[in-house]
């Protein structure tokens, strides 16, 4: 029996050296810049936070629109190969065909998706001015603002969508 005795006090020596070892990192990895952060981090909230320095009206998107975007949603943006961005048509069922103008729930979404994901074969190419343009363009062609309107960080959130009051907000006081 007495050969077994050293074990407990060996277990509990190892218990409190595991915690040390864990603390050392695995020498992996470099830590990363806020320049390099920054270039990813472009979400935009529904109040506007995070929209960039910039701004553009639906005359200046129209013409953007037609070089890089009418090739996949049509004249006018009323839907080709790719989905329409302009028009609502009403939505009956689950199955409805949902669009900017009768689903989005927020205008900022609008320049936030553009951005990083437009258009569909270079997506990021586009300038914020460029992103503020398209956005207007789009908003306007739905009637949503005037043709007229600049859209900026200021402006474009309060743009209000037909369908924002048609969503049901689990955790209103978290947003
Ligand atoms: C090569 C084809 C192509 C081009 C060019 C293109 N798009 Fe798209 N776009 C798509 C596809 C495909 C989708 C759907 C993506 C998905 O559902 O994941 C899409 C989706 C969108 C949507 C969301 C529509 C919705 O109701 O969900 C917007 C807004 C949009 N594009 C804007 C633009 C703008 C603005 C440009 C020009 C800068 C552009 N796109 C250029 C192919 C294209």
């Amino acid at each position: 029996m007495s050969m077994l005795k050293p074990i407990p006090s060996l277990l509990l020596a190892l218990a409190f050296a595991a915690p040390a070892a864990l603390a050392e990192p695995p020498g992996l990895g470099k830590p990363i810049a806020e320049t390099e952060i920054k270039a990813w981090d472009i979400g935009i909230l529904p109040d506007g936070t995070g929209l960039p320095a910039g701004s553009g009206t639906a005359e200046q998107g129209a013409k953007i629109y037609a070089e890089k975007c009418v090739a996949c949603h049509g004249e006018g943006g009323k839907g080709g190969i790719s989905a329409a961005l302009v028009g609502a048509p009403p939505i009956k069922s689950i199955d409805a065909t949902k669009t900017v103008a009768n689903f989005w729930g927020y205008s900022t979404t609008v320049f936030d998706y553009v951005r990083r994901a437009m258009p569909w074969m270079s997506p990021r190419t586009l300038t914020d001015d460029e992103v503020y343009a398209l956005t207007a363009f789009i908003l306007a062609q739905n009637k949503i603002i005037g043709d007229n309107d600049v859209m900026n960080a200021q402006t474009l959130p309060k743009v209000k969508m037909p369908n924002a009051d048609n969503f049901i907000i689990k955790f209103p006081d978290k947003i």
